[in-house]
C-alpha cells in the first residue's frame, strides 16, 4: 500500500512484543506507533482524519473505555481494534465502544491494510460531505415463497451480481435466511463478519460502520451481508434490528436484495412491508403451485405486498402438464417473469460462481439478466454491452470512486 495522503495511520500498543509486530505489520502505511494513549494523543492533529490501531494490549475493557473516550473527543479519528483472538463478545464490545472495525492479530496483513483503508476512506468522506441534503433511499427487493428449494437464493443471487455489474449504484445483498442461509456460498464469500454482527450493533451504528460489516464480492463489488454462520444465532436477531439493517442500507446503497428463508416469521413479515418488491417464486410442480396458492390466501399477502408482488416462475419450461394460465388462475397473478430449468444454475452453485456470470449465455443466465435490466430502464441499455465486456473493472472502477466518496 502506497502512504495514504488523504488521512494519517497510527498505533498504540503498550507490549513491546506485539509493538514490533504492529510496526513491522503497518510498514507500509508509515504509521506512527506509539506505546500509550497520551503519546498517542500528543501526535493527534484535529484536522487531519486518522486511523488508530488499538494492539492486542488494549483489547481489554480499559483500552475500549479509551477507545471511546477518544473518538468521542476526536471525531477525526477511527479505531480499528486487534486482538489476540476475537471473540463475538469483544466484538460486540468493541462496537459498542465506538470501534469502526475489529480484526484478530493472526489476519493476514491484507486484511489489516484494507480494513484501515476502509475506516480512513469513510473519515475523510465524512468530512467532505457534512450533511449533504436528504438522502436518496435504495430499491429493497426480496425474494420470498412458502415452498424451499424453489429458486429464491438462486433469484436473489443472480439478480444482485447483475444489478451490481450494470447498474451505476451501489448494490448490497442481505441474507435473510437467517438460519440456514446459503447466500455467501452461492457467492463463493466467506463470512468474516455476519448479520449476527451488524444486529449487534445496529443501535450504535454509522455507515461507516455498517460499511465494514459488509463483504465485497471480487467480481462485481457487490457488498454481502451473509448469514449467522451458526443457524442458532438466528433467534438473537430481532425484526428491529433485520429493519435497522435493511434501512441503513437502502441509504448507503441504490438498490437492496434480501434472500428470504422459506417460512414465514416476524422477520420476514417486517422484511415483506418494508420491500418495494416482493419476487413471489414458484417452480412448475403441483405441489409448489398448491403451496404457493395456500401461502398467499393464509399469509393475507395480497392484501399485505399486493401491488409489489412480483410473480417468478422458476423452471418454466418443465416438461410438466403445467399450463401457465392454469398457473396464473390458479394464484391469481400473472406471471411476470419465467426462469428455464438449465444445467449451468447447478454447475454454478457448485463453482459458487453466480449463472449469470459463470455462463451468461445460458438461457437461464439470460431471463435472469432481464429480470435485473426490468430494474434499470435506459441505464442497463446504456451499459449492459459494456458491463458483459469488462464487468471486473468497471465495478472496481465504481467502488473505488465511491469508497472516496466522489
Ligand atoms: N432454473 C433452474 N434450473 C436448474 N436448477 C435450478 C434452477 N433454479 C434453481 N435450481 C436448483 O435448485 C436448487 C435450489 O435453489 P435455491 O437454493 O435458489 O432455492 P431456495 O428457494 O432458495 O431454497 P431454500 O428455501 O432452501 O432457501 C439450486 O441449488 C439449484 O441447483
Ligand atoms: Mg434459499
Amino acid at each position: 500500500m502506497s502512504a495514504p495522503k488523504r488521512y494519517r495511520v497510527a498505533a498504540v500498543e503498550p507490549d513491546e512484543r506485539f509493538r514490533t509486530r504492529l510496526t513491522i505489520q503497518l510498514a507500509a502505511t508509515e504509521a506512527t506507533v506509539s506505546e500509550s494513549i497520551e503519546s498517542l494523543v500528543a501526535t493527534l492533529d484535529g484536522n487531519r482524519p486518522t486511523v488508530v490501531v488499538f494492539g492486542p494490549g488494549l483489547a481489554n475493557d480499559t483500552g475500549l473505555a479509551q477507545a471511546q473516550r477518544l473518538s468521542r473527543q476526536h471525531p477525526e479519528m477511527g479505531v480499528v481494534l486487534v486482538s489476540e483472538e476475537l471473540s463475538l463478545a469483544l466484538l460486540q464490545q468493541a462496537l459498542r465502544a465506538g470501534v469502526r472495525d475489529a480484526l484478530a492479530l493472526d489476519t493476514d496483513d491484507a486484511a489489516l491494510r484494507q480494513a484501515i483503508e476502509r475506516v480512513g476512506e469513510s473519515l475523510v468522506s465524512s468530512r467532505t460531505q457534512p450533511g449533504s441534503g436528504p438522502v436518496e433511499l435504495g430499491r429493497v427487493i426480496v425474494t420470498f415463497s412458502t415452498k424451499g428449494g424453489v429458486g429464491k437464493s438462486i433469484l436473489a443471487t443472480n439478480l444482485a451480481v447483475a444489478l451490481a455489474s450494470r447498474s451505476t449504484k451501489q448494490v448490497a445483498i442481505v441474507d435473510g435466511d437467517l438460519q440456514f442461509g446459503d447466500v455467501a456460498v452461492l457467492l463463493g464469500i466467506p463470512p468474516t463478519h455476519t448479520t449476527t454482527d451488524a444486529a449487534a450493533a445496529i443501535d450504535q451504528a454509522d455507515v461507516s460502520l455498517m460499511d465494514s460489516f459488509l463483504a465485497t464480492h471480487p467480481a462485481t463489488g457487490l457488498r454481502v451481508l451473509p448469514a449467522p454462520v451458526e443457524p442458532s444465532a438466528a433467534d438473537s436477531i430481532s425484526p428491529e434490528q433485520m429493519l435497522g439493517i435493511v434501512r441503513m442500507l437502502r441509504t448507503m446503497c441504490g438498490f437492496v436484495i434480501v434472500d428470504m428463508p422459506p417460512h414465514f416469521d416476524d422477520v420476514v413479515l417486517a422484511l415483506l412491508e418494508e420491500a418495494d418488491d416482493v419476487f413471489l417464486v414458484a417452480s412448475m410442480d403441483i405441489p409448489s403451485i398448491k403451496n404457493l396458492k395456500v401461502g398467499i390466501q393464509t399469509l393475507g399477502l395480497l392484501s399485505l405486498a399486493g401491488p409489489k408482488l412480483r410473480l417468478v416462475l422458476n423452471r418454466a419450461n418443465s416438461k410438466v402438464n403445467l399450463d401457465i394460465a392454469d398457473v396464473e388462475r390458479a394464484i391469481g397473478l400473472t406471471v411476470q417473469f419465467r426462469i428455464p430449468s438449465d444445467v449451468a444454475v447447478p454447475q454454478a452453485v457448485n463453482r459458487g460462481v453466480p449463472a449469470i456470470l459463470d455462463k451468461p449465455r445460458a438461457a437461464a443466465s439470460i431471463a435472469l439478466g432481464e429480470i435485473a435490466n426490468s430494474f434499470l430502464g435506459a441505464e442497463a441499455e446504456e451499459t449492459e454491452t459494456a458491463a458483459d465486456q469488462e464487468p471486473r473493472r468497471r465495478a472496481w472502477r465504481r467502488t473505488d470512486k465511491e469508497a472516496s466518496g466522489q
